[in-house]
């Protein structure tokens, strides 16, 4: 099983200005059974911006293109409905709006917005087979309303919880757009809940994004035994990667002895796109 790991696109103002099409091939020119896509898709949420992203990602020859949210991509009252309209519609987990929740503006008032939907968290699960293997890709909403730091709904990690409790599966996958390990300083605020609920489930590898740099970690709970790699990819078509290139991450025979990861790191200048590859192990 091969996973593809992109991150950050920002369509809109901070979207790069190199050739969307020549890094759409080299994505494709890879042999990915699932794209994940650890979000901030948009650079403020905004229609247009969802709709190019959307156009991306469908340019990717892949049938398992699995994206979630990013700060960015929660600037509005509409962006969640815009992210389900463009980028990925898949069906959502929600929980009532009578349980005690802390995230803020998880429910908007549809009185005062307007809005179509007005439940803001978009969590979902998808279920793939790949080689005879089940696998289970949480997608998990770290990015709170107009806020660029990072929050996770309690109440929603223990309704993803029963629905995992529901499904048979060989391996269990999470995104989320922070990371849940690192100490940036725009946060996952409460990073120990979603560290909790890795270690309850059992997940192996986590994907994140945000920082626009590259990090790979791995975390071993010596007390409890469990191990997952935290893979933090960075930017891969935004102006803004101050500490670090415009990339994407090739994670090659996931889950077997002979898996090998691969850094993609691209360059543009004066109008060219060009490409470094390396294999980290
Ligand atoms: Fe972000």
């Amino acid at each position: 099983m091969n996973i593809l790991h992109i991150s950050d696109m920002h369509f809109g103002p901070r979207h790069w200005d190199g050739d969307d099409q020549i890094l759409l091939d080299m994505i494709n020119s890879f042999d990915a059974d699932i794209v994940i896509n650890t979000g901030d898709n948009t650079t403020d949420g905004m229609e247009d911006e969802c709709a190019e992203a959307g156009r991306f990602l469908k340019g990717i020859k892949c049938k398992n293109v699995i994206s979630t949210l990013g700060n960015h991509d929660k600037r509005n009252m509409r962006s969640h409905e815009l992210f389900r309209k463009y980028i990925d519609s898949s069906e959502i987990i929600t929980i009532s709006k009578t349980i005690k929740t802390t995230k803020k503006n998880l429910f908007l008032n549809r009185e005062i917005t307007k809005v179509d939907e007005n439940f803001t968290d978009l969590n979902f699960i998808k279920s793939i087979s790949i080689t005879g293997k089940k696998v289970l890709i949480l997608s998990i909403d770290t990015a709170e309303l107009y806020s660029d730091e990072g929050y996770v709904e309690k109440e929603m990690l223990n309704a993803v919880s029963k629905e995992i409790e529901q499904l048979e599966y060989d391996l269990l996958l999470l995104i989320t757009h922070y990371s849940i390990l690192g100490t940036d300083e725009l946060p996952l605020q409460n990073s120990a809940a979603l560290i909790d609920f890795v270690q309850k489930h059992k997940i192996e590898y986590v994907f994140c994004g945000h920082t626009h740099e590259l990090e790979i970690m791995q975390a071993n709970d010596l007390y409890q035994g469990h191990s997952f790699i935290h893979s933090m990819c960075g930017s891969l078509s935004s102006s803004n990667h101050p500490n670090d290139d415009n990339m994407f991450l090739y994670y090659e025979n996931v889950g077997s002895e002979d898996m090998h990861m691969h850094l993609i790191r691209i360059f543009s200048e004066m109008e060219r796109v060009h490409f470094k590859h390396e294999i980290i192990f």
